[in-house]
């Protein structure tokens, strides 16, 4: 069975979603380990109730950013993992951290990139006058949120659509899309080469697949 790392550093409803997809034998995965860059978040109570081995390195306390990674490559290290899943994990990555697990990164963001890179992505989408909202499965690479796009998930817009309601429509989209993406990581349907995507042995399309996951189960 392959095994994944995933890194939070907060609520951990993403966590959740992937750990629930495990235990119900939706996705053929072992978490090997959780990994929070802060104390006490829920997401590390979350992986507890499942079971998951928790550790917490606390990005506070380390006067210096490499200091913080090598601690966290260490603690990635010892348990192997086939694939290192950021789900709410909020630490810029360098690219020496990067180039430890080549093509064995992937994020989830909660925007459809390439736009809304980076933070407030909801309320800069309402005062973009989006029509389409959503989330987005990517590759890690050294620029902030723009390696290649694996899948997205999207919704419509609504008038009344606050920062609020757009976040937990886009997690409700989230919780579906990063499991299935997963998936498709465990059944080596997908593959991650050279910083570029197959899907069963054939280059994915730019803007990566655009899955569209059943509106009337998105809570609006
Ligand atoms: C999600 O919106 C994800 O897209 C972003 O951080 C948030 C994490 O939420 N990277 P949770 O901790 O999984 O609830």
């Amino acid at each position: 069975m392959k095994r994944i790392v995933v890194l939070i550093g907060g609520s951990g409803s993403n966590l959740e979603a992937i750990l629930q997809a495990i235990q119900k034998n939706h996705l053929p995965l072992t978490c090997a380990k959780v990994i929070s860059h802060k104390p006490d978040v829920l997401g590390l109570k979350r992986a507890q109730r499942y079971q998951v081995p928790t550790q917490v390195i606390d990005h506070l306390s380390f006067a210096i950013q490499d200091d913080f990674e090598q601690a966290l490559i260490k603690a990635i290290h010892e348990v192997s993992p086939d694939w290192i899943v950021l789900a709410g994990f909020m630490r810029i990555l360098s690219s020496h951290f990067i180039a430890q697990f080549p093509d064995k990164i992937i994020n989830i963001h909660p925007s459809l990139l390439p736009k809304f890179r980076g933070l407030n992505t909801h309320k800069r989408a309402i005062e973009a006058q989006e029509n389409f909202h959503g989330a987005t499965v990517h590759l890690v690479t050294p620029e902030l949120d723009a390696g290649p796009i694996i899948a997205q998930a999207r919704l419509t817009m609504n008038q009344d659509d606050t920062p609020q309601t757009l976040q937990s429509r886009v997690l409700s989209l989230e919780h579906k899309l990063y499991p299935l993406v997963l998936n498709w990581l465990a059944l080596g349907r997908l593959t991650l080469k050279d910083n570029s995507i197959l899907f069963e042995e054939k280059p994915i399309p730019k803007q990566g697949f655009m899955i569209e996951l059943n509106s009337q189960e998105i809570a609006s």
